[in-house]
C-alpha cells in the first residue's frame, strides 16, 4: 500500500502534536504557553525531572534539549508506542478522522490469498494443541514436563503435537472441509514429487507456531523427541506465508514488551525465547534456524536501538557473533547498535536459567559488551604484539573493520575508542598520575602527552561552550562532593563532545563522592582517559579550582559562575539560531523582534553581571542594520571557535 500524494501533509495539519503528546507526558504549566503552541514538559525519551523537552505546536514538531531526540506527531508515535511508520500513520489517521487508502487490487488479492493461507495455519494451531491432549502425546508431555515447561506457558506459546501417521493433519484439515491445496500451500502437508498423496510436514514432533507481528501463524517448529531423528528441529518450508529469514519467532510480544522497557533479546532459538519468557524476559527473539539476516537485523532495530544477542557458550555461538559484526558494521547508525552476551562454556540461556535462575541471566544482561568490545577481542584475543610488524597489522585490521561502517560520525567515534583500547594495550599501565597536584613521573612520562596529542580534543578547536563543560567536568570529577548541589545544572549541560556527554551521565549517575572511588569507577567505564584528556588542556590545567582541589567553596564559585555563563551564551546562540530560521519567513515585525531580543541577551552575556545596556526603539533601524550583518557573517560562531 502506499499514501497518495498530500496524505501525510494533511494528516500532519489536522494533528495538534501537543494534544498528542499530551497522552504522554505532563506539561509543566509554568513553562508552557499554550496559546502560543509553545509548551514544555519533561522529556518522554530520557529519564529527567526539568522540563527540556519542547513541543512547538504551529510547526508540528518536537526537540528536547536534554537528549536532542526531536520528530513529527508520527515519530512521537512511533517511538512512543514502538510501532512502525505505516501503523503510526495508521493510529494518527484514525485520531485525525482520516480514512487509510484502500489497498489496490492485485495487493487485496494477494492479501486475500494470505489471509485463506493463514486460515489454515490456524487450524492447523488448534488441531496440534489438541493432540497434545491425546493418550498418544503422552511421551511429549513428558518431555515438555521434564524441560520445565509449566502449563501456562504451553498456553502462551501454543505449543502442540503432531503425531507420527503420514496424515493425521492433512486428514483432520479437510475434514474440516480445507481445500488440500491450500493445506500443502500453507506448509502443513507437503505434495511428494511422484504425484503421491501429501503427507504431513511435522511427524511425531513437538509444534511451535511462529506468528508475524500481527499474529498470523504463518509457519511451525517442529522438536523431535526422539534423539535419533533426522533433525532435531524442523521449519515449515519457505511458503507465501513463511520466509524464515524476514521472520522472528515470538516477534510479536517481544516488540510489545520491549516497548514497555524490557531489554530486547536475541537468542538462538525456540527453547531459550520459551526459557527466558518464563524468567520473565518477555523481549526475547530468536531467528528460526538460521544465521541473523540483514531484514532480521533491521526488524531488531525497529523494535530496539541495542538489542542484547545472548548466544551460546561455544564455539559455533562465539562465530555467529563475530559473523554478526561483520553484518552489523555497514548497517550501524548513531543509536543503534548490539550488545552481546557470551555464555558460559558449552550453556544457552536455557541451561542458564534452569541451573542458576533468571538472576544469574540477569548479571550477564547487565554485563553485556558493546559491539565495538566484541570487535577488539576478535582482533586482539589470544595474540601477542610484541613486535612492530604485529602491532601494524592489529592498526589494519581495526581499520579495515572501521572503514566499513558507512555513518561517518559513528566510524570517528569508532576510530577514538578503538584507538583508546590500543594506547592501553600497547602502554604499560600508568597509575595515579591523574591526579593535579602531583608532578609526572608515574610510569611513562612521555606518556599522557602522547595520548593527548592523539586525541582531537586540543583546546585550540574548541568552542567557548566547549571549554566551559571541560572545566566543569574536570571540576566535578575532582569534587564530587559537589555533584549534588550541580546536580540540576549538570543535567541540562549537554556537552557536544560525546566523550563529555558519556562523562557528565557518569557523573549524574554516580553514588560515589569521594575523588578516590569515583576516580576508579572512572576507569572502570573507560572514562578514566577522558578525565586525562580534559586535566591536561590548558584553560582546565591553569584554572584555580583544578589548581586548588581541596578548596570546595572556591570550586563551588568556579562551578557556578561556569555554568551561569554557558547558560547565557547558550540561550544567546539557540536565539541566534532561530532568527536565523526566521529570516527564511516573511514576518518582518517577528525578525525585528527576534533580532531585538537576541542583541540584548548578547550584550547580557558579555557584560554578565553589569547594568543592563537594552536598546531604545530609536536606535532600532541601526541595531537591525547591525545583527542582519552580524548574521550574514555568522559572527558569533567565528567568536566562539
Ligand atoms: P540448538 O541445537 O542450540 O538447540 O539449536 P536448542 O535451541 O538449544 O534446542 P534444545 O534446547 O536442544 O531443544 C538452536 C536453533 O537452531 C535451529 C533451531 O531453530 C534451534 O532452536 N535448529 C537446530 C534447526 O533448525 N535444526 C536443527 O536440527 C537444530
Ligand atoms: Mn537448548
Amino acid at each position: 500500500m502506499s499514501l497518495p500524494p498530500g496524505f501525510l501533509d494533511e494528516l500532519r495539519n489536522r494533528l495538534s502534536l501537543s494534544q498528542v503528546a499530551g497522552r504522554k507526558v505532563m506539561w509543566d504549566q509554568r513553562k508552557s504557553n499554550r496559546a502560543k503552541g509553545d509548551m514544555w514538559a519533561p522529556c518522554p525519551f530520557h529519564q529527567e525531572k526539568t522540563a527540556s523537552f519542547h513541543v512547538d505546536d504551529r510547526k508540528g514538531v518536537y526537540y528536547c534539549f536534554g537528549c536532542h531526540a526531536k520528530g513529527d506527531a508520527i515519530s512521537f508515535v512511533r517511538e512512543t508506542e514502538n510501532v512502525g511508520f505505516m501503523e503510526a500513520v495508521e493510529i494518527l489517521a484514525g485520531e485525525a478522522g482520516m480514512t487509510m487508502p484502500a489497498p489496490d487490487p492485485k495487493a487485496q488479492e494477494k492479501a486475500d490469498r494470505r489471509g485463506q493461507l493463514a486460515e489454515v495455519t490456524e487450524a492447523a494451531v488448534a488441531w496440534f494443541r489438541m493432540q497434545l491432549r491425546t493418550g498418544a502425546a503422552a511421551a511429549a508431555r513428558d518431555y515438555l514436563d521434564a524441560r520445565g515447561l509449566a502449563a501456562d506457558t504451553l498456553d502462551r506459546f501454543e505449543i502442540g503435537f503432531a503425531p507420527a501417521g503420514r496424515q493425521g493433519a492433512f486428514r483432520a484439515l479437510s475434514d474440516k472441509g480445507i481445500d488440500p491445496a491450500l493445506i500443502t500451500a500453507a506448509g502443513i502437508a507437503t505434495k511428494p514429487d511422484d504425484g503421491g498423496a501429501p503427507y504431513d510436514a511435522f511427524r511425531d514432533r513437538i509444534t511451535f507456531p511462529i506468528r508475524d507481528p500481527r499474529g498470523r501463524c504463518i509457519g511451525f517448529g517442529g522438536r523431535a523427541m526422539d534423539p535419533n531423528a533426522r533433525a532435531k528441529y524442523l521449519n515449515t518450508r519457505e511458503t507465501e506465508l513463511f520466509d524464515k529469514g524476514r521472520a522472528l519467532y515470538n516477534h510479536g510480544p517481544a516488540r510489545e514488551a520491549a516497548g514497555k522497557g524490557q531489554p530486547l533479546i536475541v537468542s538462538e532459538g525456540y527453547m531459550d525465547v520459551i526459557a527466558l519468557n518464563q524468567a520473565g524476559f518477555q523481549a526475547t527473539v530468536a531467528p528460526l534456524g538460521t544465521a541473523i539476516t540483514e531484514t532480521q537485523l533491521q526488524l531488531l532495530w525497529r523494535i530496539a536501538d541495542e538489542p542484547i544477542v545472548a548466544l551460546d557458550g561455544d564455539r559455533a555461538g562465539v562465530q555467529a557473533a563475530q559473523r554478526l559484526v561483520d553484518l552489523a558494521l555497514p548497517l550501524l547508525e548513531a543509536g543503534k547498535s548490539l550488545r552481546f552476551v557470551v555464555l558460559p562454556q558449552g550453556q544457552d540461556p536455557d541451561d542458564l536459567i534452569r541451573q542458576k535462575g533468571a538472576g544469574a541471566m540477569q548479571d550477564l544482561l547487565d554485563q553485556a559488551e558493546p559491539m565495538v568490545r566484541l570487535l577488539w577481542r576478535r582482533e586482539t584475543e589470544g595474540k601477542v604484539f610484541d613486535s612492530p610488524e604485529r602491532r601494524a597489522s592489529l592498526d589494519n585490521a581495526l581499520r579495515d573493520a572501521v572503514t566499513r561502517i558507512k555513518d561517518l560520525s559513528l566510524r570517528r567515534h569508532y576510530g577514538q575508542v578503538l584507538n583508546d583500547m590500543r594506547f592501553q594495550l600497547f602502554r604499560a599501565p600508568r597509575r595515579a598520575d591523574w591526579q593535579p597536584g602531583r608532578k609526572g613521573g608515574f610510569g611513562a612520562p612521555a606518556g599522557p602527552q602522547a595520548v593527548t596529542r592523539a586525541t582531537p580534543l586540543a583546546a585550540g578547536n574548541m568552542t567557548d561552550a566547549e571549554m566551559r563543560v571541560a572545566l566543569i567536568l574536570a571540576t566535578l570529577c575532582l569534587m564530587p562532593a559537589l555533584i549534588d548541589d550541580f546536580e540540576h545544572a549538570l543535567e541540562r549541560l549537554a556537552p557536544t563532545n560525546p566523550d563529555h556527554a558519556r562523562l557528565a551521565d557518569f557523573l549524574l549517575g554516580t553514588t560515589h563522592r569521594d575523588a578516590e572511588t569515583l576516580r576508579a569507577d572512572l576507569d572502570c567505564g573507560n572514562l578514566g582517559q577522558t578525565l586525562e584528556n580534559l586535566l591536561s588542556l590548558g584553560h582546565v590545567r591553569i584554572a584555580p579550582c583544578i589548581r586548588a582541589p581541596d578548596d570546595i567553596s572556591k570550586a563551588a564559585r568556579c562551578l557556578a559562575e561556569e555554568f551561569a555563563k554557558l547558560t547565557a551564551r547558550r540561550g544567546l546562540e539557540d536565539e541566534m539560531t532561530e532568527a536565523l530560521e526566521d529570516l527564511a519567513e516573511t514576518d518582518g515585525a517577528r525578525l525585528r523582534w527576534r533580532l531585538n531580543t537576541a542583541l540584548r541577551a548578547r550584550q547580557q552575556a558579555e557584560t554578565l553581571g553589569a547594568d543592563d545596556t537594552a536598546a531604545t526603539p530609536e536606535d532600532e533601524s541601526s541595531l537591525s542594520q547591525h545583527l542582519s550583518d552580524l548574521i550574514a557573517t555568522r559572527a558569533w560562531e567565528k567568536k566562539s571557535r
